[in-house]
């Protein structure tokens, strides 16, 4: 299955990265705003290791805004930029922009001094499938342009994106999936739609969604699914056939659990994080 952690892939998209890597200025790794942990690539940290780079955490739309900024705050406590930016509805890359150049700001007055007049910063944005690349560059690019880093067996030249902010951004290097170690990434990843294939099944991928929302948002499933709070206190599985009687849907557990997957993962609960801070601990290198 696609998402398992082949070692063969990843040596492959780390060589890929490292090669581009010597490229460019800056490093700009974008993240889902609801997993800012989880939809990391781990590898990274080690890999862009001397390089400047910033986080976008994307999505941000769909994300708890306390959260977001208590995440912001914890890459930046560790050295690294973050930036909340909701790339779906936000025509105006120019605040992150700038920011990103005042980041290199430095070595681009460097070279000034060396005399290279004109210098143009240059990116590469990076992240597991569906964080958004794809809509950052266009938002940067200010036009649809194709990212062949994103499909499979895609032959790989350096593609140079012009960006309207003179920002050059190199096209995304290989696929960087997510390492799914532990099970309950793997979920927080299917529940989000970052993983859309059966890897796992619609009511484990619901009843992690019912445990969840039960402890961090509570009110968003009273409100969704005409339970009360006393309800809340069922074991999961029965929780669920509660929610699936309650909603019309006799015994179906099946139908209830895909409707749940998708209202969390298309934002109809309302706006919700799925890392938590304290389960940051040694998350950066
Ligand atoms: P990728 O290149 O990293 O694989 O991601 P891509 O840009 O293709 O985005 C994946 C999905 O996430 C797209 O939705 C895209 O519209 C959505 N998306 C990207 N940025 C944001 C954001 O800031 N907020 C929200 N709410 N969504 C975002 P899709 O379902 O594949 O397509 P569509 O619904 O846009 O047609």
């Amino acid at each position: 299955m696609a998402f398992h952690w082949y070692p063969g892939h990843m040596n492959k998209a780390k060589n890929q990265v490292q090669d581009r890597l010597k490229l460019v200025d800056v490093v700009i790794e974008i993240v889902d705003a609801r997993l800012p942990l989880s939809s990391r690539n781990p590898m990274l940290d080690s890999i862009t290791n001397n390089k400047k780079r910033v986080i976008i955490l994307n999505k941000s739309d769909l994300a708890d805004p306390k959260a977001s900024t208590v995440w912001r705050d914890y890459f930046e406590e560790h050295g690294i930029s973050a930036y909340i930016v909701d790339s779906k509805h936000a025509n105006n890359m120019n605040n992150l922009i700038n920011s990103i150049k005042k980041e290199v700001a430095q070595k681009v007055e460097k070279y000034q001094n060396a005399g290279v007049k004109n210098y143009k910063i240059k990116a590469m944005c990076i992240g597991i499938p569906n964080v958004g690349k794809s809509t950052i560059l266009n938002r940067f690019a200010g036009k649809n342009i194709a990212v062949t880093g994103n499909k499979p067996g895609v032959t790989k030249n350096q593609n140079w994106i012009k960006t309207k902010y003179d920002v050059d951004i190199i096209d995304t290097p290989g696929i960087l999936w997510p390492k799914i170690e532990d099970e309950k990434v793997g979920l927080k990843l299917a529940l989000t739609g970052a993983i859309k294939d059966s890897v796992f099944h619609a009511d484990d991928v619901a009843l992690f969604a019912i445990d969840y929302f039960k402890k961090y948002y509570p009110e968003k499933l009273i409100k969704a699914y005409k339970v009360t709070e006393e309800d809340l206190e069922l074991e999961n599985p029965e929780l669920l056939l509660l929610m699936t009687k309650k909603m019309g849907m006799r015994d179906d557990f099946d139908r209830m659990s895909e409707k749940i997957m998708m209202d969390v993962r298309k934002g109809t609960l309302g706006a919700y994080t799925l890392d938590q801070i304290d389960e940051a601990e040694n998350a950066i290198d």
